[in-house]
């Protein structure tokens, strides 16, 4: 029987904690893959009593036995990668068979210093808040055809020929837009050869291994990055990350239909987080987003930074379910809301022009638009023991029945603490 395609994505601003759910399906899945965004991601994966973060690598990584794929629609920082394989090799904890697209994208050293400069260009009013990782650089590069793909870096001639071609159109806008010193040729090409010459032995055709595995009755995953409202279309433009974070991006990441996608499971925190700037409706008052910082440990993996704490916004999550024809959720984290109160979750927005449920990624309705709340009693005791529904304190569970109803899917999975045995399995 032909395999089947599952796929995993966020469902709000990025760092749900798809790494986790990844962790508690992977025994079902026999390929992992990653289809877009590059090192601006930090995936947190706790195995065998560790933690691990990885930026690049799909958090399959750490199970023996199984395959993972960097797809073509990722753009690959090399240094990065090359690093968390040398950890994982230096921990023995390499067992997994690595496959990379020739036709990923590569990120250059002159991306991350002109996503830096671009930022600082962009002045306080409009800065994104990027990771500084050169993604949307690399990215531009790939829209006008002028980027450096994986492949390129295995053929020193083909590789020679478009690095003097973008370093002098990089050098000019260094040097005469941002007053910086122009970057060596000979340096970036003998780091660029050696690159190849590490990653030559990974690089492979990703929709033609997914193809082989299908046909062999595998399962695969589809690892998604950052999350629904950061994609570069759906999300709230133009704050959000350069590619596309939703269910489009894995078919055209990977190079895949959709006919074999049986199950697209969306990650939420039982909360809101943003890292960066944007608007952000939910967002809690300080004294909250304080207390929710503390309990969630929230601060960026890739960057340290605080994140923005706010309410579990339901506008925007059916908004994320629809848009990538979510069919289950995981919802993680729901420990961290013990001890309150009272709990509040957005329903539905006013606006200018009166009340509404559907969200949108435009700026002039998010600017606009203030959260109408509905308040849920808070439940006291500590979760973190409870493996079934039925075991949760009952106003928990009435939290989670009621996301359900709003958002009209099943809670199929529950984060209740930070270690992988710490979850309610419903059916995922
Ligand atoms: P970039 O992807 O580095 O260009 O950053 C664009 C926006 O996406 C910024 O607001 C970042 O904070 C955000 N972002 C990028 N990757 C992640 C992630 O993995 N988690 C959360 N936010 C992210």
């Amino acid at each position: 029987m032909r395999g089947k395609i599952e796929a995993l994505l966020g469902a709000q601003w990025g760092d749900e904690g798809k790494g986790r759910v990844v962790d508690a399906i992977a025994s079902r899945v026999d390929v992992v893959a990653r289809f877009q965004g590059g090192a601006n991601a930090g995936h947190t994966v706790i195995a065998e009593g560790e933690k691990h973060i990885f930026h690049l690598l799909p958090s399959g990584i750490l199970f023996p036995g199984k395959t993972c794929i960097i797809g073509n629609g990722v753009v690959v920082d090399p240094d990065q990668l090359l690093e968390e394989l040398g950890e994982l090799q230096r921990k023995h904890k390499d067992r997994a068979r690595l496959i990379i697209s020739g036709a990923a994208h590569v990120v250059m050293p002159y991306h991350k210093l002109l996503d830096g400069m671009e930022e600082r260009f962009r002045g306080v009013g409009r800065r994104i808040g990027t990771t500084k990782r050169g993604i949307g650089p690399c990215y531009v590069d790939k829209i006008s055809r002028c980027g450096i793909r994986v492949e390129d870096l295995l053929n020193e001639d083909v590789l020679r020929e478009k690095l003097a071609y973008n370093l002098e159109i990089k050098n000019e806008i260094l040097s005469k837009v941002y007053n910086e010193e122009p970057l060596s040729f000979g340096k970036i090409f003998e780091q660029a050869k050696e690159w190849g010459e590490k990653l030559s032995p990974f690089v492979g055709d990703c929709s033609l291994e997914i193809e082989r595995a299908l046909q062999q009755g595998k399962t695969v995953l589809l690892e998604g990055a950052q999350g629904t409202l950061l994609d570069i279309d759906h999300g709230t433009y133009p704050y959000v990350t350069s590619s596309n974070a939703t269910i489009g991006g894995g078919l055209t990441g990977l190079g895949i239909g959709p006919s074999s996608i049986s199950n697209v499971i969306g990650v939420a925190k039982a909360y809101c987080t943003r890292v960066g700037s944007g608007p952000f409706p939910s967002e809690a008052d300080e004294e909250t987003a304080n207390w929710l910082r503390d309990r969630g440990g929230e601060y960026g993996a890739t960057t340290g930074r605080p994140r923005r704490c706010g309410w579990l916004d339901l506008v925007a999550l059916r908004y994320a379910v629809r848009v990538n024809s979510m069919t289950m959720l995981a919802l993680t984290k729901l420990d961290v809301l013990s001890g309150l109160e009272k709990i509040y979750v957005c329903t539905s927005y006013i606006t200018e022009k009166g009340k509404t449920e559907n969200f949108s990624g435009g700026s002039a309705f998010l600017e606009q638009a203030k959260p109408v709340y509905e308040e849920l009693p808070g439940w006291q005791e500590d979760i973190g023991e409870c493996r079934t529904f039925e075991s949760l304190p009952k106003e928990a569970r009435k939290y989670v029945e009621f996301i359900e109803e709003v958002i009209g899917i099943p809670i199929t999975l529950i984060g209740v603490g930070a270690e992988r045995e710490q979850v309610i399995k419903r059916g995922l």
